[in-house]
Order: structure tokens, then sequence, then C-alpha cells
């Protein structure tokens, strides 16, 4: 059992990770599940080097822009009192907030996506029947034919994606940094996933791309799912418990997460969870809801 200050603040001072049953979620999305191998534990010094810090990125992304900018949200922004915010915005409309900013402590240019609740999600995830398109090729550009994505959640990217993708160039070249940390909660998370795609495509190969999203839903097809695995070998998405969002859009609808799924089996009284690093691209049968 470990101590996640940072994670079970991110879901619990959110109304988001566990939301209220939601009709959607009658149906079984464990069905057709494969399973590649048994979870394997994942230790303390793992969560504490690489987790902590993007859970604690991820959270301000709730933050209003002005707060981010001055970084006086209070707790949220202390944790990462260090950065140096160079853009932030959003409306929490159809522009969820975000910002970009250079961290010290990791030599990194960070980049957050703020999530949604789960209403919304649910309807972001459903809308037009949970239809998949092309990825735009001026911001994809070596997606190869076929690799489609929800087209509610390419949307949302797109509206951030050319002042993410300036803003992240010219951190770079002024911090002398060589790494990206793209990260983000909930539909955040799903954007932050595409950021991080669009990164690694437009990023000479010399900067390192990495991604640590928390509540992931499924953000496009199995080719999708294999691009972001030959891309992000450390790519990593926590999933809490029975949070519903990690399992939509449905399987059944051509939709699959790629690897790198980092399960929170349970979280005691005190706050301390238990979590295990899961094989293999699916495996909804630990976080289909009861
Ligand atoms: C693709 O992305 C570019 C750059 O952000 C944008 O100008 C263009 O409108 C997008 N295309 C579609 C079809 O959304």
């Amino acid at each position: 059992m470990f101590a996640l200050p940072f994670l079970l603040a991110l879901s619990a001072s959110l109304p988001l990770a566990f939301a209220a049953p939601l009709p959607l979620f009658g149906i079984n999305f464990g069905s057709g599940s494969t399973a590649d191998g048994t979870p394997s534990a994942v230790s303390q010094s793992t969560v504490d080097s690489t987790l902590l810090r993007p859970a604690q990125f991820a959270r301000v992304a709730y933050c209003s822009p002005a707060s981010v900018t001055a970084l006086s949200c209070g707790a949220p922004c202390e944790a990462i009192n260090q950065v140096k915010v160079l853009t932030a915005g959003g409306d929490q409309g159809e522009t969820p907030r975000f910002y970009v900013a250079t961290d010290p402590q990791t030599q990194s240019v960070v980049v957050a996506h703020e999530g949604t609740d789960p209403d919304k999600l649910l309807s972001i995830a459903n809308d037009a029947e949970f239809a998949q398109v092309a990825m735009n090729a001026t911001l994809f550009p070596s997606a190869a034919k076929g690799t489609l994505v929800h087209d509610g959640f390419q949307k949302t990217q797109g509206r951030t994606a050319d002042i993410i993708l300036s803003t992240v160039k010219s951190a770079l070249s002024s911090s002398g940094f060589s790494r990206v940390l793209v990260t983000g909660h909930s539909l955040g998370a799903a954007v932050a996933t595409l950021d991080a795609t669009m990164l690694r495509m437009q990023l000479p190969s010399s900067v390192e791309v990495d991604s640590v999203v928390f509540g992931l839903p499924r953000v496009g097809n199995q080719q999708f799912a294999d691009m972001v695995d030959s891309l992000f070998p450390t790519f990593t998405h926590v999933t809490n418990q029975k949070d519903p969002v990690p399992s939509v859009p449905p399987r059944f609808l051509s939709y699959q997460h790629a690897s790198g799924e980092v399960h929170i089996t349970s979280v005691n009284s005190a706050g301390d969870g238990t979590l295990v690093a899961c094989p293999g691209q699916e495996n909804d049968v630990s976080r289909t809801p009861v």
C-alpha cells in the first residue's frame, strides 16, 4: 500500500473520476477483453519517479488560467512552484483549460490539459455515435491511412494544437531542455495523448516526448493504439478503481487502448493506494464497473 497524496487529490478533489453510475455503464464493456498476462505490483519508487509529478501538473490544469499564470492557485500551484508558465488558456467550454510551462526540476517542457465532468465526457464520447475520423494530416503528418480517432476528442485537441505546438517549440529553445511531458485527466488525458502524438511527429527526434495521463478514455482504433505503442514505449495511463471513463468509448465500436495501463486496485481509508502495472493494451475486467 502506498501513499499517493497527489494522485488521490487529483481524483478526490474533483468530482470527476467516481461518477455515480450512468446509464451507459450498464453495458458490460469487459466483454471481448483480452488479458495479455498477469499485472505486476508497482513500487513506491516508480510511483514517485514517474507518476507523482505528472499528477501534480494534471491537477493544476483545473485552475483558472490567470491563477496558473501567477502560480497563485494554492496547494496545486505550490507543488509546482518552480515552474515558469509560458501560456495558459481555455474557457471550460469548448476549449478546456490548458497551460504550457518549463519545469527545472524535471528539465522538461510541460503541457497539461484540464478534463471535464463525467456527464460532459460521456456526451462527448457519445457524440455522433462515437464517430471515428482520420487524423488531421497537418497536425499528424505521419499517421498512416486507416488510423482513426474520436471526432470530438480530435476537435477538442485541434482547438489548442497550434498554440501548444508553437509554445512548446519556443519553450524548448528558450529553456535548452530536450524533454516534453504531456499530461491531463479525463478528456484532458485524451487531448494530451493526441498532443503527445502531434509533438512526437513534429519535433526533432533529439527531443524526448513522454506522456503520463490519468483517467484516459479510449481515443482511437486499433491502428491508433498500435501507433501510440510504437511512438511511446513508456506511455502510461493511470486508471482508478471503477472509474468508468477509461471504459468509453467501448471496444465493440472499434476503440482500443494503447498499452501502459497502471491500475489503482484499491485505496484504504488513510488514502493509501495499491497499484499494478497491466500488460498489453486492454485490461477491462479489472476496471469494469460492477
Ligand atoms: C487541421 O489542423 C490545421 C492546423 O491546426 C487546421 O488549420 C485545420 O483546420 C485542421 N483541419 C481540419 C479538417 O480540422
